[in-house]
């Protein structure tokens, strides 16, 4: 072989090695700061709701958020998103090589931290399935049961190599345990990303079943943890070629991810930062406990009075009609939801969206006829809203 082939190969095998790094260096640099952007959304949320005593207002984004007299269930959904916020601070502090390096005791007590909140978020996440119920079907449940097996594996099995002081299989076993507690994002990203780009199909938005969610709640892992092989065995032995081939893969994947941060920023994590942070009180909860002890006549009423008294001390934006709409509908008192959706309409007239969650109101009660006329009017007022046309098609109207 000439020196000049074999001076190529050589810089060919070099580039190939400096861009599978840069790759992945990109990849985790991007789940880095979507997962610090999670855990701040979450931890403004649920911990500044909870110090104003605004544990109702927990249901916005949770379907059994707080429930009254239900101390274990609230316990689990406490340890649940607080070992979520801790597994995603230690998950970024765990990974970063100079942390690792230059402070190898930080690592093993960041370590120890991260497995433990490992195991606590899995057992709370496993109650708050199976015991305390939640949305989803029997196969999405079975997704995130699966995801927690695997969580509690994947700790054990780090910790097992790392006492051995096999560092190799070590590192392997925190990567698949990074992977698997990351599953909950991905999962959020890979939802909202198919929603920006397509809209809501594949879902039922007031049950979220679907073949999408089913699809979702096992590739949220398997998904990462294949790419994670084939990063791995590219690492080790591929040539050339399939070194470069796997860092353009984990580039584009990761210009993917992105877009899917951007997607749940904009529908999740800003509005939960944003009510996090708001301190007018929630009209949704006030009408939710009054709904509860004297019915949706003396909510309407409320509704109504305190809009006209105190219009700067309740929040009146349309999503918290909304959302306790919704909440209704998923404890099956129909009528209730439609009443509360008509205060939204009456509110909101040129809100596209507003007409839609009525119609779905009326759907589920089983009225056909009103369900048919405010699909129509969502679409009047939104000719993009794919769902309407989706429902119309249902529903057999023109
Ligand atoms: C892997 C890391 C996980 C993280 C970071 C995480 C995070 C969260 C967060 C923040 C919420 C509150 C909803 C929100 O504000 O977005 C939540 C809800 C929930 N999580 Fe997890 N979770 C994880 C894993 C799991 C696992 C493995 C299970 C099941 C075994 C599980 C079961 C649940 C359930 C049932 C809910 C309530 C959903 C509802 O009914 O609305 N989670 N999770």
């Amino acid at each position: 072989m000439s020196t000049a082939v074999l001076t190529n190969r050589l810089d060919l095998d070099s580039v190939a090695d400096s861009s599978l790094k840069a790759a992945a260096r990109f990849w985790f640099v991007v789940t880095v700061i979507g997962q610090l952007m999670f855990a701040f959304a979450v931890a403004s949320f649920y911990g500044l709701t909870a110090l104003r005593g605004d544990f109702h207002g927990w249901s916005r984004f949770i379907s059994r958020g707080y429930v009254s007299g239900d101390t274990l269930g609230n316990l689990a959904v406490v340890m649940h998103v607080g070992s979520a916020v801790g597994i995603m601070l230690a998950g970024a502090l765990q990974l970063i090589p100079q942390i690792r390096n230059r402070f190898p005791a930080f690592h093993r007590w960041n370590g120890r931290i991260y497995m433990l909140t490992a195991v606590s978020l899995s057992i709370a996440g496993l109650y708050m399935t199976w015991i305390r119920g939640s949305v989803g079907d029997i196969f999405q449940h079975l997704g995130s049961s699966l995801n927690a097996v695997l969580i509690m594996l994947s700790a054990a099995m780090a910790l097992r190599y790392a006492l051995a002081r096999d560092f190799k299989t070590h590192r392997r076993w925190a990567l698949r345990l990074f992977l698997v507690a990351s599953a909950s994002w991905f999962l959020r990203l890979m939802f909202f990303l198919s929603l920006l780009l397509f809209g809501p199909v594949g879902f039922d938005p007031t049950t979220f079943r679907g073949p999408l969610l089913t699809f979702l709640s096992f590739a949220s892992y398997l998904l990462p943890l294949a790419v994670l092989e084939l990063y791995l065995r590219a690492q080790d032995r591929a040539g050339t070629l399939g070194r470069m081939a796997t860092a353009v893969g984990l580039f584009v994947l990761t210009l993917a991810m992105v877009a899917g941060v951007f997607a749940v920023t904009m529908a999740i994590w800003v509005p939960q930062v944003k009510a996090a942070y708001d301190p007018r009180k929630s009209i949704a909860e006030t009408l939710s406990a009054t709904i509860a002890s004297s019915g949706i006549d003396q909510a309407t009423k409320q509704y109504h009075d305190l809009k006209a008294a105190e219009p700067a001390t309740y929040n009146f934006d349309e999503n918290e009609l909304n959302s306790l709409g919704y909440q209704l509908i998923r404890s099956k008192k129909f009528k209730e939801a439609i009443r509360v959706f008509q205060l939204n309409v009456e509110a909101y007239p040129q809100s596209s969206n507003v007409y839609d969650s009525l119609a779905e109101g009326y759907m589920d009660d089983g009225n056909k006829p009103p369900a048919i006329a405010n699909y129509q009017k969502s679409l009047e007022l939104n000719p993009k809203n794919r769902g309407a046309v989706e429902m119309l098609r249902k529903l057999n109207a023109p």
